[in-house]
C-alpha cells in the first residue's frame, strides 16, 4: 500500500461507519507513513515527557529523542521550565507546558496550548489533587515495537486476558466496558470497571472513583491513569520505525505517603511495574514480528477496544490535517 492509500485507509476511522477493523500491517511498518507521522503527528503534538518532581532542581533535566530529534527539557536556574532542541542552537526552541505536574513538550514552539484541551479531565481528577502528588517510582525501558503497536495497546485492556493473566487481569478485568470520552482531538479519557473499589485512604474519592480507573490519553503516546491513592503516567517515545522508549512512573499523594517507608515502597512499585511492562514489551514484539510477515492482514477489533478506535481517530485527524 502506498503511504496515500494507508492514510486513507485511517482516514475512514472518521466516518459514522468506521471499519471495526485494526490497521493494515504496512501502517506498523511503511517507512513513507513513518515519515508523514515524524511532520504531521511529533513534529507538532504534545509529548508527555516527564513529571515535575524529576525536575524539581534547577539544572534537572530529561533528554527524549521522539523520531531522532532529541531535546531536552530542563529546570532553568530562574525555576522556569525549558526545553531546547539538542539538534543546535539554530532550531527554535519547543513548547514546554505544565499541567497539575506533567509535563508536556511540543517541538512546534507555536503550538496551541494544551491545557485547555485537558479541562474535563482536571475537573473529573479533581478529587485526585494531582498537583500535590510527589513521584514514588519511575521507570525507562527500550521496546522493539512500532509506537502504534505500544499505544493502541494501552487504549484498550481487552490484551489484559492474553497478556497480564496474573496481574492487571485480576485488577482491571478485560471483560469490563469501556467508556470513552473524546471531546477533544488530543485528549481521550477511557473509563473502566475495577474487579473491586480500590482503598482511597488519603483522597477524598468518591464510591464510583474507588471503583473506576480513569485512564487520561494525551495523542499522540502519553496517559495518566488514577488507581484509587495512585495515579500512573506512561509514555511511548518513538525512538524509530520499529524501537519506543517507554518512561512512566507512580505518584501519590503525601498524605499517603505518612509512616511509609519510601524505599521500599519505590522497590516494590518498581518490581511490579517491571513485571507488567515486561509481558507488554513480550506481547508487543511477539505484534511487531506479526506485522513485519508477508501473511499478516487486518484483524477484528473487539467491541471491548473502542480506545483504539479514538485513537485511530486521533491519528486519522493529525495525518489529514495539512
Ligand atoms: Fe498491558
Amino acid at each position: 500500500m502506498t503511504p496515500t492509500e494507508l492514510v486513507a485507509e485511517l482516514a475512514r476511522y472518521l466516518d459514522a461507519d468506521a471499519p471495526e477493523l485494526s490497521l493494515s500491517p504496512e501502517a506498523f511498518t511503511s517507512p513513507e507513513l513513518w515519515r508523514w507521522e515524524q511532520e504531521r503527528v511529533f513534529a507538532r503534538s504534545w509529548l508527555l515527557a516527564a513529571h515535575a518532581g524529576e525536575l524539581a532542581a534547577p539544572g534537572a533535566s530529561v533528554t527524549l529523542a521522539p523520531v531522532g530529534r532529541p531535546f531536552t527539557v530542563f529546570r532553568a536556574d530562574d525555576g522556569t521550565l525549558r526545553a531546547r532542541s539538542a539538534l543546535g542552537p539554530h532550531r527554535p526552541d519547543p513548547a514546554v507546558e505544565e499541567w497539575r505536574g506533567f509535563v508536556f513538550v511540543n517541538p512546534d514552539p507555536d503550538a496551541e496550548p494544551l491545557a485547555p484541551h485537558l479541562r474535563r479531565t482536571g475537573e473529573e481528577l479533581d478529587a485526585y489533587r494531582l498537583t500535590e502528588m510527589v513521584p514514588v517510582a519511575g521507570w525507562t525501558e527500550e521496546w522493539r515495537c512500532n509506537w502504534k503497536i505500544a499505544v493502541q495497546n494501552a487504549h484498550e485492556n481487552y490484551h489484559a486476558m492474553g497478556l497480564h493473566p496474573t496481574t492487571v487481569a485480576l485488577i482491571t478485568p478485560p471483560g469490563g466496558a469501556m467508556e470513552v470520552r473524546t471531546e477533544s482531538r488530543w485528549v481521550t479519557r477511557l473509563l473502566s470497571p475495577f474487579r473491586e473499589p480500590l482503598p482511597a485512604t488519603a483522597l477524598p474519592l468518591s464510591a464510583e472513583q474507588r471503583a473506576t480507573m480513569y485512564n487520561c490519553a494525551v495523542f499522540p503516546c502519553g496517559s495518566l491513569a488514577a488507581f484509587g491513592d495512585s495515579v500512573i503516567w506512561i509514555t511511548m517515545i518513538p525512538l524509530a520505525i520499529d524501537r519506543i522508549e517507554v518512561r512512566g512512573g507512580v505518584l501519590m499523594h503525601p498524605a499517603a505517603l505518612e509512616g511509609q517507608d519510601r524505599d521500599a515502597l519505590r522497590e516494590q512499585n518498581e518490581e511490579s511495574a517491571a513485571v507488567v511492562n515486561r509481558e507488554d514489551q513480550l506481547g508487543m514484539e511477539a505484534v511487531q514480528r506479526v506485522v513485519g510477515s508477508r501473511f499478516a492482514g487486518r484483524g477484528h477489533l473487539s467491541p471491548k477496544e473502542p480506545g483504539v478506535t479514538a485513537f485511530y481517530r486521533s491519528l486519522a485527524r493529525a495525518l489529514v490535517t495539512p
